[in-house]
């Protein structure tokens, strides 16, 4: 593959930029400098570029800050998909998201075309942990706390898993839950009394909301990230 190619596919660049920026900086493929942008290179081979290290991924990973107002659906409807917040860079084909947030949530939202890892994260019995911090209309009632342990009522055939309440104020609070049921966190908000006004996810398994993303912005997965995907592939 070209080197600028595999870069474009690392890091989400141009190859416009890609070629401006190995004029100034060379990178280093196995360890030797390269400026050439149409020098053929292995994906196995070690590339440094502007001092990161990148991970060749056949498939594509970002990690976004969901607006409210964009639905998780990759059908055109009433309603702006998130998949229209993707700039022209964002070149992969068959996109969809990890689980779904609904139409009025905010916060981390995974879009991917890697099956397998989408599998892996939203599988029922995966018990993938989601921290969702919530708003309410009411003041909510302590015991909620020990009723999301044990497991509560939304009027499915089974009772939630056990979950997480941190009450961080009377009417504000973070739950952790494992499942990923429909309209989950408000239907459990509901069983104590309590209509959510604000919901924002701020965590999935290892993955956590990038605080430096606006409302609507999103980035291709860092280092780390990408060591999470790889490490489950091994
Ligand atoms: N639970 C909900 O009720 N809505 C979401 O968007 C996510 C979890």
């Amino acid at each position: 593959m070209r080197l600028d190619k595999y870069i474009a596919s690392c890091t989400g660049m141009t190859r416009k930029e890609i070629k401006k920026a190995l004029k100034k900086v060379p990178a280093f493929v196995a360890g030797e400098k390269v400026s050439a942008p149409e020098t053929q290179v292995d994906v196995k081979t070690k590339v440094v570029f502007m001092g990161e290290h990148l991970h060749y991924s056949e498939f594509t990973y970002i990690l976004m800050n969901k607006a409210a107002g964009y639905v998780c659906t990759n059908r055109e409807g009433r309603n702006p998909t998130v998949f229209t917040l993707l700039g022209d860079e964002i070149k992969a084909k068959d996109l969809f998201t990890v689980g779904r947030l609904d139409k009025d949530t905010t916060g981390l939202l995974i879009i991917t075309n890697d099956g397998d890892f989408s599998h892996r994260m939203v599988h029922a019995k995966k018990h993938v942990d989601k921290t969702y911090f919530l708003t309410v209309d009411k003041i909510i009632p302590e015991s909620a706390i020990e009723k999301f342990r044990s497991g509560v009522d939304i009027g499915d055939d089974e009772p939630t898993k056990p979950a997480t309440l941190e009450l961080l104020s009377d009417t504000s609070a973070n739950l952790t839950i494992s499942e990923g049921r429909f309209h989950q966190v408000k239907r459990m908000m509901e069983a104590v009394g309590c209509t959510v006004t604000s919901l924002k996810r701020l965590t999935m398994g290892p993955f956590s909301l990038d605080k430096s993303l606006a409302e609507g912005e999103y980035r291709l997965f860092n280092d780390e990230e990408m060591g999470w995907v790889n490490e489950k592939k091994a």
